[in-house]
């Protein structure tokens, strides 16, 4: 427990080494390109909706969605009972800290990956969502409200992710339901990070570089700025547009898009200023679903370039980020009789 950022003041005023991060690792955000990511407004008309998700996800991999369906009044239910949660006394969240990176729903400080003994200015209550279940009684009893507001928010993400998913079939020419069942249907994770105020943002991160391992993430990026996404060999800061998810391709995606859909590299950075809470949604095949390139992808002059894995295999794979070269980590998914891409 002593180890989580929001109960040690003591950081406040000096940084343990772990967090300090060697320069090269930490090429700022750019400011001279203005590239912002696509808003697009989910209220349109469904050609217009799928071909600006297509454009986007092709062009950036990120992208942020508008009139998306979920209440307003779930996303500031759903800031409030996570801010609440962190908010609680120490005691309190005691029985939910642990740093077995096997359990499904606990609180923890830094990252998932194994990042070598570099530290991250993160904490963060990752929860699983079961399906088809929806059983939510192994998640925190407190705050009171917590299980039902949490809940409904990611049943209604999850609807979300669904409903792109859908869209980027029409879009791409695949069947309908090819993200029905056991692809999509293993659990829905949900990280809620929270990243305190950092004296030295110019040395640390919140997140390293990585690109997110499941099928498609929904964030709920919160109003404070941190999320950075690679565009061109540069880091775009992502401007967070009030109500709005931001929305990006997991590796499994790319996997079976054959690498037309891309899950682009992005981190965290922090800042001195403001706490800053997110809410990223992760839609997860089952560990035994076996994912590989669609056929609609693969034919003559276009061979598979991703390897055919078990989930469960591929994630064993992938646990670490290697700071500066964490492209690397899709590396072992490519298909080595092709020659590199
Ligand atoms: C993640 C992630 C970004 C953010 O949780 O995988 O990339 O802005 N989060 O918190
Ligand atoms: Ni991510």
């Amino acid at each position: 427990m002593e180890n989580m950022l929001h109960l040690t003041p003591a950081h406040a005023s000096s940084i343990p080494d772990g967090f300090l991060l060697p320069a090269d690792h930490l090429r700022p955000a750019t400011a001279a390109v203005a590239v912002s990511l696509p808003v697009i407004d989910m209220s349109q008309g469904r050609d217009e909706v799928r071909r600006a998700i297509l454009d986007a996800g092709k062009e950036h991999g990120f992208f942020q969605v508008v009139n998306h369906g979920v209440p307003e009044q779930v996303l500031r239910d759903m800031e409030a009972v996570c801010h609440e949660f962190f908010q609680m006394p120490a005691a309190d969240k005691a029985e939910f800290y642990s740093e077995d990176k096997s359990k499904p729903n606990r609180l923890f400080s830094g990252t998932n990956y194994e990042t070598l003994g570099e530290r991250y200015w993160r904490d963060c209550l990752r929860l699983v969502y079961p399906l088809p279940s929806g059983d939510t009684k192994d998640w925190p009893h407190k705050p009171q409200r917590l299980r039902e507001v949490v809940g409904n928010y990611t049943a209604l993400a999850r609807g979300l992710a669904m409903e792109i998913l859908r869209l980027l079939c029409e879009g791409m020419g695949l069947r309908p339901d090819y993200f029905v069942g056991d692809i999509s249907g293993g659990r829905v994770a949900l990280d809620i990070n929270s990243y305190p105020p950092c004296p030295d943002p110019s040395r640390t991160l919140g997140l390293p570089p990585h690109c997110d391992r499941d099928l498609i993430t929904i964030l709920l990026p919160g109003a404070v700025p941190g999320l950075e996404v690679a565009y061109r060999g540069d880091w775009i800061r992502v401007q967070p547009v009030p109500n709005s998810f931001v929305v990006n391709f997991g590796l499994q995606l790319e996997v079976v898009t054959n690498g037309t859909l891309k899950s682009v590299e992005h981190r965290a950075a922090t800042n001195s200023a403001a706490p800053r809470l997110s809410v990223a949604t992760f839609i997860v095949p089952v560990d035994d679903c076996v994912v590989g390139p669609a056929e609609e992808f693969v034919g003559e002059g276009n061979p598979p370039r991703y390897r055919t894995l078990r989930v469960g295999d591929f994630k064993r794979m992938h646990n670490v980020v290697n700071l500066g070269s964490s492209l690397n980590q899709i590396t072992n998914l490519k298909n080595n009789q092709q020659k590199e891409i």
